[in-house]
């Protein structure tokens, strides 16, 4: 979910609304507002989008108001209903929350509300949070910010939230847990939001709540920050803000993720920029600097990751082990947290993540550092809750990613997990110096050879025509890219809504290829590095199946073209390197096939962009 406040001397409504519209990345199940304005709450709220939103409050609310919070919702609790919905009022109508995040005990506390004579009117947990809070405040007679206080000591669970009462309509409490919360700074006002997005064009200043930290903030004075658990003041860490405006729209493009698929020869420069050093031969790169003897004497590393990041971390366990010989396991991180892994002081644990936000990773490192690992993060959003959790780690540079197929956010991880290993191996001595070279020169020309692969949008569009009404797709890949044949098929499946699955090319004959007919589109990935001869076979079986081939390849390849019913070519890379290249064509297709059949690329259903919940 993702949560936007406005406190100052604007008109909040057309802020929060903007703000949530950049947050519907987070969830658009649902979307509500709570503005306060002359004595009374404001409150409205839909199932949909922003744009539902927009359209309902303005027929049915005055949108006036200096004070407003507002909320875009992935369901966890209920379905995605009006009633479920965020703000949620107290049962006297005076306060209103909106909440990003899990109650996990919220059904004995609604048990022991209802007992008091609370009346919910929704399924949520936030009703129960928010009414908690209000019995907490007339118990205990106490202010707004203790009675948060109070309550955030008995729930279990995560949340960032933002709650203000209509008798005080000078203030709002915030409060974080799990969840993320910045506050951004202007002059004689604040911004409340799940990431800065929302804030980034009224000012630079922000502070990112810790865990368990809350803030009181008040109009025309300066925040106040506190534990939740203690009364330990805290003084507000202000930071300034990199992020800039035009990073964060369309810019002439159609969707966020085409426009990020183009960002990708830029992005993956962005991301060895000052850390491949051709010249000298080496690879620079602090956190492992910093760090080397837990790498070097690393008994084995374990990547841990969700979605998109852990096919990257399937590229990375390739590449690892080739260059650095240290052994590589990697998990889904929701599976690794809950089997009691084995987990010692001479692992190292990489966690990837673009949002750096993801709740099952995060859990992970958590475990992962109590089992005194070192641990080690990957992540695109700085100062993200990832970013701060781990020891150490390397950022991927990519820019924001709003679309939520991830695109850049996947080549830039593999680019740093291909410097990490190849800084490793440079360490280790498991590279010899002609080899590193080579390495590095050809990393510095994937950007023009991604450029080149992007030349050919126009023939992957009029693949996509051909196979738009599909409504099953099977992928195909070795070696290195076994995980891109994951990674494509995935992307269809989240933007398009067609089956496909991805298989390492080998492994089909052993059940997936019981599914192939004459209607089966097969992708296969088919770069003239790496398994070549085994994967010609593999496209020979499935070809005599009667399938339609669509065939990844090398530049002036001619075997596959003969028995391909399609090819799109890739420029000729050494084999570690296939991956940034064979990922471009699958992206692309899967964005066309999904335009043309009208989904909604950027927001696809059901999905969210950053999971914060397990
Ligand atoms: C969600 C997104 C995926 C993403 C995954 C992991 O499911 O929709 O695109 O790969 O989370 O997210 P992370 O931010 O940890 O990389």
């Amino acid at each position: 979910c993702g949560i936007v406040g406005y406190l100052g001397h604007r008109e909040a409504y057309p802020i929060i609304i903007k703000g949530l519209q950049r947050l519907e990345y987070r969830g658009y199940d649902s979307a509500g507002v709570a503005l306060y304005h002359d004595g009374q709450i404001q409150l409205s709220k839909t199932k949909g989008k922003v744009d539902d939103l927009q359209k309902k409050s303005k027929a049915e609310i005055s949108t006036q108001g200096t004070l407003g919070i507002g909320h875009t919702r992935w369901a966890t609790h209920g379905v995605p209903n009006d009633v479920n919905s965020h703000p949620h009022y107290s049962n006297s109508g005076n306060l209103v929350i909106i909440h990003n995040g899990i109650i996990e005990n919220y059904e004995a506390i609604k048990q022991e509300l209802k007992n008091r004579g609370y009346v919910f009117h929704s399924d949520t947990d936030t009703e129960v949070l928010v009414n908690l809070i209000e019995e907490v405040k007339k118990q205990e007679d106490v202010k707004l910010g203790k009675a948060v206080q109070i309550a955030l000591n008995q729930v279990v669970g995560a949340y960032a939230i933002a709650v203000f009462d209509k008798e005080k309509p000078d203030e709002v409490v915030v409060a974080k847990l799990g969840s993320p919360l910045a506050i951004g700074i202007g002059e004689d006002e604040y911004f409340i939001a799940s990431d800065a997005s929302p804030f980034i064009e009224f000012t630079k200043n922000a502070v990112y709540l810790e865990d368990e930290e809350m803030a009181i903030i008040r109009r025309g004075k300066e925040i106040k920050l506190r534990k939740i658990k203690g009364d330990h003041i805290a003084y507000p860490n202000i930071q300034e803000l990199q992020l800039n405006l035009e990073e964060i729209e369309k810019g002439g493009y159609d969707h966020f993720m085409l426009k990020e698929i183009y960002e990708q020869p830029k992005a993956i420069q962005d991301t060895y920029r000052g850390r491949l050093l051709a010249d000298e031969g080496l690879i620079k790169m602090a956190g492992i600097d910093q760090n080397l003897e837990r790498f070097l004497n690393a008994d084995r590393i374990i990547i841990v990751a969700c979605g998109t990041s852990w096919h990257a971390g399937l590229v990375a366990e390739y590449i690892f082990e080739d260059l650095t010989r240290i052994p590589v396991e990697v998990e889904y991180a929701s599976e690794f947290r809950y089997r009691n892994p084995v987990i010692t002081e001479k692992d190292v644990l990489i966690a990837i993540s673009q949002s750096g936000e993801t709740a099952d990773t995060l859990a992970a490192i958590k475990l992962a550092k109590e089992k005194g690992a070192f641990v080690f993060g990957v992540c695109n959003v700085v100062g993200s809750s990832i970013a701060r959790e781990t020891h150490a780690g390397a950022y991927t540079h990519a820019g924001p990613e709003i679309g939520v197929a991830s695109t850049k956010a996947f080549t830039t991880q593999i680019t740093v997990l291909t410097l990490m290993a190849l800084k490793l191996a440079q360490e280790k001595g498991t590279i010899n110096k002609t080899q590193l070279h080579e390495f590095l020169v050809e990393m510095e020309a994937i950007p023009k050879k991604v450029e080149k692969s992007l030349e050919y949008n126009a023939l992957v569009e009029q693949i996509s025509d051909v196979y738009k009404d599909s409504s099953n797709c099977l992928y195909l890949g070795r070696g290195y890219n076994f995980p891109v044949a994951l990674e494509g098929a995935l992307k269809l499946k989240e933007i398009s809504y067609i089956h496909a699955e991805g298989y390492p090319a080998a492994e089909m004959k052993h059940g997936p290829i019981a599914l192939i007919d004459e209607q089966m589109p097969v992708i296969v990935i088919a770069t003239r590095k790496g398994h070549y001869e085994k994967v010609v076979s593999n496209i020979q079986e499935i070809k005599s199946r009667k399938a339609r081939i669509i065939a990844i390849v090398t530049e002036g390849d001619e075997v596959v073209k003969n028995l391909a019913d399609h090819v799109i070519e890739v420029p000729e890379v050494m084999e570690a390197l296939t991956p940034l290249l064979t990922t471009i064509p699958l992206q692309l297709l899967s964005y066309h096939i999904a335009v043309m059949r009208g989904c909604n690329v950027d927001q696809p259903r059901n999905l969210a962009k950053s999971v914060t919940v397990e």
